[in-house]
């Protein structure tokens, strides 16, 4: 039976229904939406914060002013509600300056303004309505996962996004066009400090609030010359960090995302990964993140898949009579693991060269950074 997943009431009664052992909430929407509220008020163990946890995804304001509260290091800020407080704001930053609507925008609703005309004109798009506008942090980005039992926070793993539609991080911002993990620029040091400056407070906070957050807490990092500091937190796994985590993954997951729902994070042994490297590259239709084009016909995944160590995932596929067809901006995430990074690198890139998809493209550079970082690294 198909139900609409933020439909809480439906889900709840599918899961009743069907006696489930445990239901794992993937999206923001259905976290935002109250869908884990109603599935514990009716009995079940649930992998997926409460609506109001899941605000520190939902809202950008509510996790800054929680950050605020508890000394968690962050982007300096103000919150405004209207097109000419955000205007009068301006004043207060230098250039470049971020300016961020306030709610769900699919990682669409951020500019990041190189000069004063161009924060203007993002305000001027953006309308009336609540808004952050934030000071431009300068460092590497890395995102930290965390598991959370609404008390004990472990990390789980760290990774890379690549934002950016274009090569070399340019162009508008995207939910993500690749990803890598582990992020090695994320030393364990950083991870300490991240765990202890930003995320235990975090859950700490919300426990003393009697709002706990349960799941997994992803934490997108800028790791300035000041340490890390918190550029946003999102409730779920990361599309496509997701892909790129899940590889690495040892021993029995469903185990592990039963332990979080059921509070039990601290009797457990921690998670397990492998330290192989996992990158995932996105293939994306024509125009995303625009109007993506539609309907372009796909072939050849499974020549993709004999390349070794590689997995093909659907983002956006629909399987028509005449074959599988796009159906949406980002269309197939292509993953390969391998004991190098380069490896796992050029596996990924292999495969996505066997796939006949000629209304798609993506990025060639994914993991720029660590190839740039491991050639520096075996340079003379
Ligand atoms: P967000 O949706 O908040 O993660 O923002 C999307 C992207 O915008 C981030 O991944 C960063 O690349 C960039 N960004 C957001 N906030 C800042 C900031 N304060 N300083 C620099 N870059 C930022
Ligand atoms: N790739 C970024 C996100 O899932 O929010």
């Amino acid at each position: 039976m198909a139900v609409d997943p933020c439909d809480a009431r439906a889900v709840a009664d599918l899961a009743r229904e069907r006696s489930a052992g445990l239901v794992v909430i993937g999206p923001e929407a259905p976290l935002v939406a109250g869908v884990g509220d109603a599935l514990r008020e009716a009995g079940c163990a649930v992998f997926g914060p409460n609506a109001a946890a899941a605000q520190l995804e939902g809202s950008k304001g509510f996790t800054k002013d929680l950050c605020g509260a508890n000394g968690i290091p962050t982007a300096g800020y103000v919150r405004v509600h209207t097109a000419a407080a955000a205007r009068h704001a301006l004043g207060q930053f230098g250039i470049p300056v971020v300016i961020k609507a306030d709610g769900l925008a699919a990682g669409k609703g951020v500019t990041v303004a190189m000069s004063r005309d161009e924060a203007e004109a993002a305000i001027a798009a953006a309308g009336d309505g609540p808004m952050v506008i934030e000071e431009f942090l300068e460092g590497e980005e890395a995102s930290l996962f965390a598991l959370v039992d609404g008390e004990t926070a472990i990390p789980l793993a760290s990774a890379q996004d690549h934002k950016r539609v274009g090569e070399g991080d340019t162009g508008p911002n995207t939910g993500g066009m690749g990803a890598y993990s582990p992020a090695p620029v994320l030393t364990p040091q950083l991870e300490q400090q991240a765990m202890d400056e930003i995320v235990r407070p975090t859950v700490r906070a919300l426990a003393a609030a009697r709002t706990p957050f349960s799941g997994v807490l992803y934490a997108g990092l800028m790791l300035t010359s000041e340490g890390p500091k918190l550029i946003e937190y999102n409730v779920r796994f990361g599309d496509p960090e997701c892909e790129a985590i899940m590889p690495r993954i040892e021993g029995d997951f469903a185990e592990l995302l039963h332990a979080v729902a059921t509070g039990r994070l601290a009797q457990i042994e921690p998670p397990q990964l492998s330290n192989d490297y996992a990158v995932t590259v996105i293939v994306a239709a024509r125009g995303y993140p625009g109007t993506p084009a539609s309907g372009g016909s796909i072939r050849a995944i499974e020549a993709a898949e004999q390349v070794p160590g590689v997995t093909v995932s659907h983002a956006g596929t629909e399987l028509t009579p005449d074959g599988l067809v796009a159906k949406g901006g980002r269309v197939l995430a292509i993953t390969a693991t391998a004991a190098s990074f380069a490896n796992a690198r050029a596996r990924a890139y292999r495969a996505v060269d066997q796939i006949d998809f000629s209304d798609g493209f993506c990025r060639t550079d994914i993991g720029w950074r660590e190839l740039q970082r491991a050639e520096l690294a075996a340079s003379p």
